[in-house]
């Protein structure tokens, strides 16, 4: 399979309705969607609480697609294993959640899931230079993470554009998680990210009974990221 580099919508179930995620996963897949982005919290790493390994494999046979698993939880290697078993594609795993990143990304791959690190929007792009053969993406968090509807921090334009000459020609996905809308998309995208995580910028206006907005707002994504 050829790495892809084209811009993916990855939806964040965060701002879906919680009675109905399995729905809510069909809808947005149906609208549109590339990967579907499920944040787990743990109250701990970050001030919310969302849901854990058996959410996420009741939810798996919803979607079609990428699963793509963002840990907010410390600590992680405990958790490893049922997120893969569960049906995660990729995990994703935070630089700052313990001393021991690098044994979290082996423990991620080993568990037969692809490897993502995320950094806080106070950690520099470097903190990945010594990762950069053990990871299938970098997530940059353009919000501090624990809530969805934040507003997009500017300053970690740079820090995608750093990270992206890192990377060159390995195959990496640049994901960017926080207050990605219409506005922001354009300038991750020439800053080199190519997933673009968006929460209430994709539920917004839609339910599962009404998805069409959800398609409208899928569309006005892309097509602000790729003109
Ligand atoms: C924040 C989560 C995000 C969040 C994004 O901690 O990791 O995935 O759902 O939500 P919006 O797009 O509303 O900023
Ligand atoms: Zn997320």
């Amino acid at each position: 399979m050829t790495f892809d580099r084209s811009i993916k919508i990855a939806p964040s179930i965060l701002s879906a309705d919680f009675a109905n995620f399995g729905a809510e996963c069909v809808a947005i897949e149906a609208q549109g969607a590339d990967w579907v982005h499920v944040d787990v919290m743990d109250g701990h790493f970050v001030p919310n609480i969302t849901f854990g390994p058996a959410t996420c494999a009741a939810i798996r046979p919803h979607i079609k697609g990428v699963m793509d698993v963002h840990l907010m939880i410390s600590p992680v290697d405990p958790y490893i294993e049922g997120f893969a078993k569960a049906g995660a594609d990729i995990i994703t795993a935070h630089v700052e959640a313990g001393p021991h990143i690098h044994r979290t990304l082996q423990a991620i791959r080993a568990a037969g899931a692809k490897a993502g690190v995320a950094l806080n929007p106070g950690t520099h792009a470097s903190a990945v230079e010594p990762l950069l053969d053990m990871i299938d993406l970098v997530c940059v968090m353009t919000v501090n993470p624990g809530f969805g509807g934040q507003k997009f921090i500017h300053s970690q334009v740079d820090k995608v554009r750093n990270l992206r000459t890192m990377i060159g020609d390995r195959p990496i996905h640049i994901e960017i998680d926080g207050g990605v809308d219409p506005a922001t998309a354009p300038l991750v995208a020439a800053a080199g990210a190519d997933v673009l995580v968006a929460g209430s910028a994709v539920f917004r206006g839609g339910s599962v009974s009404n998805p069409a907005p959800y398609g409208d707002n899928i569309r006005a994504i892309r097509s602000a990221a790729t003109h």
